[in-house]
């Protein structure tokens, strides 16, 4: 096929070469960018007396033409042309003859690459930061729910201390709430124009970038026509900050995989969200959170891609830069498909309440609130310490709980045991009592709560 850079060369390249250099069949998603960019740069280059206001319009005309057409499928993508870039200004050159010629001029598609993918991922940023909104504030309403529903809290997964499942639920509430900040701090590193850098060093016309980026609403222009065109630190960024999120929601639904266990049977996942065995009856799989879970890798790796194609890269432009597309556009589909599911999934869980609170009483967590006791009644703290692992050692024996020994039998281990024991060992209490700032009462969840709806 003979190319539009045909001049230098004849232009016929194998064709085997040409499906491998070709990219429209992943960057032809970037055409209303690609088409907006046009629209801006024709716009740029008639004020500045580039080209013609009749050119101007003509062009503009074409450019929302063709923009139509491929949104009404009335016009397809050609996947014989070379890229995104090369279709639209084929497409308009077929329909509008010399004057669509004129359109490249004072930009090279090295600037325009980037600047279609910058502004690709700004609205992908605008999307996605919209979704973990929504899952932070399905997450913040569920903790409202079971803000006072006592569960164990653990570390290295043994029974540590009470605490609410509503404060369990706000830790994951607050990640969220950090991946939001990340992203728009990413997009605002983001959102300069590199267009008008040109091939790499800039150009010899007369040309007004700042005007031309205010037309697209970024905030400024990229300074150095260099960077302008080899950077993709953005891209970069926005998939750490995507690995950030899906690390956190891998956690989370390792917590939904364990919780909805027999084993631990704290939730009950909906039906709409979950999957059957082929051949167990008894099964309700919770394969969406263990796809979640499993898709973190894929965004990780989307990570190491772009990482590794950038890495050795000299300046300015190389072919390997074409790289970069596939894997961010990968990780954003991922994410959000990720988000709406996981959302769908907590939005429908339903708490074992009564399952949680034994798996507290289990644990015994509230041994040491009875050593205290004792002391708080004159038994040194050391004896208190002893009596109360007795007493510990008797109800794993006896298959109860502190909670449920009659007065009678702590009796037998101290006289000065009185009815005031089952408030201080009742677990409710023991998480009032953990009122410091950020810790676990029912009161300090209505705090963060508070916070995190005054920014919703
Ligand atoms: N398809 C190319 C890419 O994705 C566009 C830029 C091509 N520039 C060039 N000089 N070959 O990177």
């Amino acid at each position: 096929m003979a190319k539009m850079w045909a001049g230098r060369t004849s232009g016929d390249t194998d064709t085997l070469a040409d499906d491998f250099n070709s990219s429209i069949h992943f960057d032809c998603r970037m055409f209303r960018q690609d088409i907006q960019g046009s629209i801006a740069h024709a716009a740029m280059m008639a004020k500045k007396g580039i080209i013609s206001q009749q050119d101007k319009e003509e062009l503009t005309e074409g450019l929302l033409d063709i923009f139509a057409d491929l949104e009404s499928g009335k016009l397809e993508f050609d996947m014989g042309a070379e890229d995104i870039h090369m279709f639209v200004e084929q497409v308009l050159t077929e329909r509008k003859g010399e004057v669509g010629k004129r359109l490249h001029t004072a930009r090279s598609r090295n600037d325009q690459v980037a600047l279609d993918i910058r502004l690709y991922l700004r609205s992908e940023i605008d999307e996605i930061s919209e979704l973990v909104s929504t899952l932070l504030k399905t997450v913040v309403d569920k903790a409202e729910e079971y803000k006072a529903a006592i569960m164990p809290g653990y570390t290295h997964l043994q029974r540590a201390q009470p605490v609410t499942f509503g404060h369990y639920l706000l830790a994951y509430a607050w990640m969220l709430r950090r991946d939001v900040q990340r992203l728009a701090d990413c997009r605002a590193r983001m959102n300069l124009s590199p267009i008008g850098c040109c091939a790499l060093a800039g150009t010899t016309y007369d040309t007004d970038r700042v005007f031309e980026a205010s037309l697209m609403d970024f905030d400024g222009v990229c300074m150095n026509s260099l960077d302008g065109v080899s950077d993709r630190d953005f891209g970069v960024e926005l998939l750490s900050d995507l690995a950030i999120l899906m690390m956190h929601l891998s956690r989370f639904s390792e917590e939904v995989v364990l919780w909805s266990s027999w084993e631990f049977g704290f939730v009950e996942l909906s039906d709409s969200f979950t999957t059957g065995s082929s051949i167990m009856p008894q099964k309700k799989n919770p394969d969406m959170a263990e796809l979640v879970r499993g898709k973190t890798g894929r965004v990780y790796g989307d990570l190491m891609g772009l990482l590794t194609v950038l890495k050795g890269l000299p300046l300015a432009y190389n072919k390997d830069m074409q790289e970069d597309k596939e894997g961010i556009f990968d990780a954003v589909d991922t994410v959000k498909m990720c988000l709406q599911v996981f959302n769908g999934m907590i939005a429908t869980m339903k708490a074992r309440t009564g399952n949680m609170k034994r798996a507290a009483q289990k644990g015994f967590i509230n041994a040491t609130d009875f050593a205290d006791y004792l002391v708080k009644k004159g038994i040194p703290f050391r004896s208190a310490y002893k009596i109360s692992g007795e007493a510990v050692a008797w109800c794993i024996a006896h298959d109860t709980v502190l909670e449920e020994l009659p007065l009678e039998q702590y009796k037998a281990w101290s006289e000065l045991v009185e009815e005031d024991v089952y408030e201080a060992i009742d677990l409710m209490n023991c998480v009032q009592l953990r009122s410091s700032l950020g810790g676990t009462s029912v009161e300090n969840v209505e705090k963060q709560i508070e916070i995190l709806r005054s920014e919703m």
